[in-house]
C-alpha cells in the first residue's frame, strides 16, 4: 500500500499523523511512505529523521496525492488539503464531522473513503486506536502542568524551617480520560483533588487516585452509554450549579474537561461562580473549542476576570507535540492493521464493526448512519 502524510494546514495544529517510529514499522510490513516537506516540523521532527525511518518526501503532495492508497493527516479542515485526491482513496484522520457537514458532502462527491478517527467504536478491540483517548490523556496532563505554571504558588505541601506552605486545592470537572490524567497528574504534583461527573460510576474511579469525589444529590444519572455523558435535566443542573458554587470558593485550580458528544459543552462554571474564587486562582478551561465549561472562558486565549486567571488554550495536544502525535501515529497504525491483507494491500472490510462506527464516506455517498 502507497500512504501520504500530510502536513498540517489547521490553525492551531502543532501535530504531525505518523512519527518516524510508526514509519519504520509500516516499511517493515512492505508499505511505502511519502510523507509532505517539513510536516513533522511543528512537532520538533525534521524531514531526515523521516528518510532515516524509510520514507520518502512529497515535495509537491497535491500531485502525489494522486498516486497513493491512503492518506493520513491529524484535522481535516478544508479540501485543499486533498486536492488531487483521486476516487476511492481512503482518506483518515480527525474528520469534525459534526461541524464540516459541507465538507463531507465534498468528500462524498470526490467517491473518497473517509475515516474519521474520532468515531470509532470505543469497544475493547478498538482501545489501541482511540485517538480521542491517547490525546485526552495528554491534555490532561498538560492541563495541570500549564496550570501550575501560571499559578504562582507551590502545589504541594511544603514543610520548611520558614514555616509550612499549604497545598494547593485542585478541581476537576468531568473525570473521563482528560478528567482522570488530570487528578493523578495534580495528585503526582502534590495537591489536594477533588473532582465531580455526572456519570456516577466514575466516583470509584475518581477515588482510586486518591481524590475526593464532589457529590449532586439527585436520582439522575448521567451516563448515556459507552463512557459517554447526556445532557441533564433543568433540576440536575440547578442543583449541580448549587453545589458547585459551595466548592469553587475553596480551590486554587480548576481544571473543566466535561463534553457532550455531539453537542456544546456544558457551562459548569457561571461568571458568578469565577467572581467568588480566590485572587489569584486559575481555571484550565479544556472544553474551551466546544464552547467552554467556563461561561468567561475564551478560545486561544488567557484572560483575567475577577483575579482570577481563565486559560483557554486551542488544540491542547499540540502542546505537548512530539508525545501527541508520537501516540497518534500508532494509533493510526493500530487501525491499518485491520485494512490490510497478508501482501500488504489495502483490504478495508465494510462489515468490520470498527470500519462501520467511523467510515463517513464511501464510493459517493455519505454511509455513516448519524450523518444521512
Ligand atoms: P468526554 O470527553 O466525552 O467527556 C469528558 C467527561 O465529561 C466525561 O466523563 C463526562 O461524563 C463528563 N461530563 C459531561 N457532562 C458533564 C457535566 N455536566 N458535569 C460534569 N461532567 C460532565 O469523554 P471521554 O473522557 O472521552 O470518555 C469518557 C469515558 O468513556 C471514560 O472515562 C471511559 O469510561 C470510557 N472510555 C472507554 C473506552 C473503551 O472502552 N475503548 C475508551 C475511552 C473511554
Amino acid at each position: 500500500m502507497k500512504i501520504l502524510v500530510l502536513k498540517e494546514t489547521a490553525a492551531h495544529e502543532g501535530r504531525v499523523s505518523i512519527t518516524p517510529e510508526t514509519i519504520k514499522k509500516l516499511v517493515d510490513q512492505g508499505h511505502e511512505v511519502l510523507i509532505e516537506k517539513d510536516a513533522g516540523k511543528s512537532s520538533g521532527i525534521a524531514d531526515n529523521l523521516y528518510t532515516a525511518a524509510g520514507a520518502k518526501i512529497s515535495k509537491d503532495a497535491t500531485k502525489d496525492i494522486a498516486k497513493v492508497d491512503l492518506v493520513t493527516v491529524v484535522s481535516f479542515d478544508s479540501m485543499d488539503q486533498v486536492k488531487g485526491i483521486k476516487e476511492g482513496t481512503v482518506f483518515v484522520g480527525l474528520m469534525k464531522p459534526y461541524q464540516n457537514t459541507k465538507l463531507l458532502k465534498d468528500l462524498a462527491k470526490k467517491k473518497v473513503t473517509a475515516l474519521a478517527l474520532e468515531l470509532i467504536p470505543r469497544i475493547s478491540r478498538a482501545q489501541a486506536m482511540d485517538v480521542l483517548s491517547s490525546q485526552s490523556n495528554l491534555a490532561g496532563y498538560k492541563a495541570v502542568v500549564d496550570s501550575a505554571a501560571e499559578y504562582g504558588r507551590a502545589l504541594p505541601m511544603m514543610m520548611t524551617a520558614a514555616g509550612t506552605i499549604p497545598p494547593a486545592r485542585v478541581l476537576v470537572l468531568g473525570a473521563g480520560v482528560a478528567g482522570l490524567q488530570a487528578i493523578a497528574t495534580a495528585k503526582r504534583m502534590g495537591a489536594v483533588v477533588s473532582a465531580f461527573d455526572v456519570r456516577p460510576a466514575v466516583k470509584e474511579q475518581v477515588e482510586s487516585l486518591g481524590a475526593s469525589f464532589v457529590e449532586v444529590e439527585a436520582d439522575e444519572s448521567g451516563d448515556s452509554g459507552g463512557g459517554y455523558a447526556k445532557e441533564m435535566s433543568d433540576d440536575y443542573k440547578r442543583r449541580q450549579s448549587e453545589k458547585l458554587a459551595e466548592v469553587i470558593k475553596n480551590q486554587d485550580i480548576v481544571v473543566t474537561t466535561a463534553l457532550i458528544p455531539g453537542k456544546p459543552a456544558p457551562i459548569l462554571i457561571t461568571a458568578n461562580m469565577v467572581k467568588s474564587m480566590k485572587e489569584g486562582s486559575i481555571i484550565y478551561d479544556l472544553a474551551v473549542e466546544n464552547g467552554g465549561n467556563c461561561e468567561l472562558a475564551e478560545f486561544d486565549k488567557m484572560v483575567m476576570k475577577h483575579g482570577v486567571k481563565i486559560i483557554g488554550h486551542a488544540n491542547v495536544p499540540s502542546r505537548i507535540g512530539f508525545d501527541a502525535s508520537q501516540v497518534f501515529g500508532r494509533n493510526i497504525f493500530n487501525l491499518l492493521k485491520i485494512m490490510v491483507n497478508s501482501n500488504a494491500e489495502l483490504d478495508v472490510n465494510f462489515d468490520d464493526e470498527i470500519i462501520k462506527g467511523c467510515c463517513l464516506t464511501h464510493d459517493g455517498a455519505i454511509v455513516h448512519p448519524n450523518f444521512l
